[in-house]
């Protein structure tokens, strides 16, 4: 299975399912069960120092022995020396975002690594295929956590990127089985960057009471803060509610920057505080029924696209 498609010859991996980086949620654990059930893992430097980040990197090399990545999102504080990091370590998969991934690309092809970059929007696809990177991620405004100001929809999103650029192509932002799989792929896409299910399985690095509140997305659903200059896809809470009131009074995205400060994620997803932490996660957590292991996760994109593929090939 997937023995033709670009994005496995790629990557050396047997799923074109990519988990992406995500701060407080994809540390050894995951990212090495992911690895070890055909996938690419991916640590999400985020949320890491840059010690951490290397230890990190050791656990999952001692888990598996398949491929993995790092994610650095490039306007991070401490992006420059966790490049560093993964760089000394010979990581096999650099995942840049937020940022331009011009001044770090041809750096992490010398050191043999492959390099892919997320976009929201067709401009930054063709500016990361001239900086040189060697796949694409275009993740659409359903995806948790921060979104471009496009809010463009990854069913949209994903056909105006194939159609600019012959790169290899992920597509992100609403996926959670195989049925999501086998649409990005009839849309053009070599395979898919999923978050959300994953920030929700039992080797995520977060907090047990954020994974069981993500069961009532159904009810509660996602809402979009801080449009216009950061949107940014959560569950609405206490945090949320007065965020949204400091927006609606005309407050500047200073004065909302300086409201939400730092440790918000972190307090919300890794402490669990469901008011007044920050809840990222995507619309497709409105499915999810339970808090699953990788291996079912796994499972289920294999299955679900098998079935799928025949149940249209049926209709033929
Ligand atoms: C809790 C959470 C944290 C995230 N953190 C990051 C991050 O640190 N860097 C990044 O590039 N993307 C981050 N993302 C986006 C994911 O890597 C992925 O592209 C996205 O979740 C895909 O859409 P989905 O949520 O519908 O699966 C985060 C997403 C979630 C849900």
């Amino acid at each position: 299975m997937f023995h033709n498609n670009r994005l496995c010859n790629l990557l050396g991996i047997q799923q074109p399912v990519i988990q992406g980086g995500m701060v407080w949620c994809s540390g050894w654990r995951l990212a090495s069960a992911v690895s070890e059930h055909g996938g690419l893992g991916i640590l999400g430097a985020g949320s890491m120092t840059p010690d951490f980040l290397r230890e990190q990197i050791g656990k999952v090399r001692t888990a598996t022995r398949s491929p993995f990545g790092v994610n650095v999102p490039l306007l991070f504080s401490k992006a420059e020396e966790c490049m560093q990091v993964c760089i000394e370590e010979h990581v096999p998969v650099l995942i840049t975002s937020a940022g331009s991934p011009a001044k770090w690309t041809a750096k992490a092809h010398e050191h043999g690594m492959k390099v892919g970059h997320v976009v929201a929007n067709v401009k930054f696809a063709e500016k990361a295929e001239a900086a040189g990177v060697d796949f694409l991620i275009c993740e659409g405004v359903e995806a948790g956590g921060h979104n471009g100001l496009e809010e463009l929809s990854t069913l949209v999103l994903t056909q105006l990127v194939r159609k600019a650029t012959p790169l290899p192509l992920v597509s992100a932002g609403g996926y959670a089985d195989g049925k999501g799989l086998a649409a990005a792929l009839a849309l053009g896409a070599d395979g898919i960057q999923v978050g959300s299910r994953f920030a929700c399985s039992i080797e995520s690095s977060a907090s047990d009471i954020y994974k069981n509140h993500l069961l009532k997305v159904g009810t509660l659903g996602t809402v979009l803060t801080s449009r216009g200059w950061g949107p940014t896809r959560v569950v609405p809470n206490t945090f949320v509610n007065e965020l949204q009131g400091l927006e609606r009074k005309g407050a500047s995205p200073e004065e909302q920057r300086e409201f939400i400060g730092t440790g918000r994620s972190r307090r919300g997803m890794l402490e669990g505080d469901l008011e007044h932490g920050e809840l990222e996660i995507g619309q497709i957590a409105g499915l999810f029924t339970g808090v699953a292991s990788v291996a079912e996760i796994m499972e289920q994109f294999r299955t679900d696209f098998l079935e799928t593929v025949q149940r249209l090939t049926q209709e033929l």
